[in-house]
């Protein structure tokens, strides 16, 4: 919905990980993907959440872009339940890809596991090199997570 915007430019902000995009671009996102973004929330209160699109030339394949969960509530598995309820509720996305880069342990084990818990197969193969970016940035090797099941 909507009003995830900004809720999601905040968690961003505070993750201390994530590029922050502009407020702008997070209620873009919640307006025209809001099938794949999600906030997760503990009393109301924003502690996670996930943006994530179809790609364009592979429908039932979903591209995680963000995931993050407020510092304080990390380690209790949030990111993975944001992650499985997205695909229960797109049930004809077969693969899931991320970038991630070499240094992030914890989102390497986020999608690991998830991909255990779906039974799935999980790769890993060059995408953006440091390079490609205009600024300062590590390298972002692509995760595929293929043939999911439910
Ligand atoms: C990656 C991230 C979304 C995982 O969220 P989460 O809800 O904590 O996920 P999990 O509970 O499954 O924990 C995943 C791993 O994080 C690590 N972890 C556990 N507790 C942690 C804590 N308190 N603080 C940091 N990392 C922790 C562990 O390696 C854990 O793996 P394990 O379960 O095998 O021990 C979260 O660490 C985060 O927001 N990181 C910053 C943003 C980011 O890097 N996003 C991914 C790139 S887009």
């Amino acid at each position: 919905m909507l009003s995830d915007g900004a809720q999601m430019w905040r968690l961003a902000r505070d993750s201390g990980e994530l590029d922050v995009n502009t407020p702008y671009a997070y209620a873009l996102l919640a307006r025209d993907f809001a099938d794949t973004c999600r906030v997760a929330t503990i009393d109301d209160e924003p502690v996670g959440f996930v943006i994530g699109y179809r790609r364009p030339e592979s429908a039932a394949t979903l591209f995680v872009w963000q995931i993050a969960v407020d510092p304080a509530f990390r380690g209790r598995n949030i990111a993975g339940l944001l992650l499985d309820g997205l695909v229960r509720d797109l049930p004809d996305v077969t693969t899931v890809e991320t970038t991630v880069t070499e240094s992030n342990a914890s989102s390497r084990r986020l999608f690991g596991k998830f991909a255990d818990r779906h039974g799935a197969d999980l790769a890993e193969s060059p995408l953006f090199a440091a390079d490609d970016f205009p600024d300062s940035h590590d390298a972002e090797p692509l995760l595929t997570i293929s043939g999911l099941g439910r």
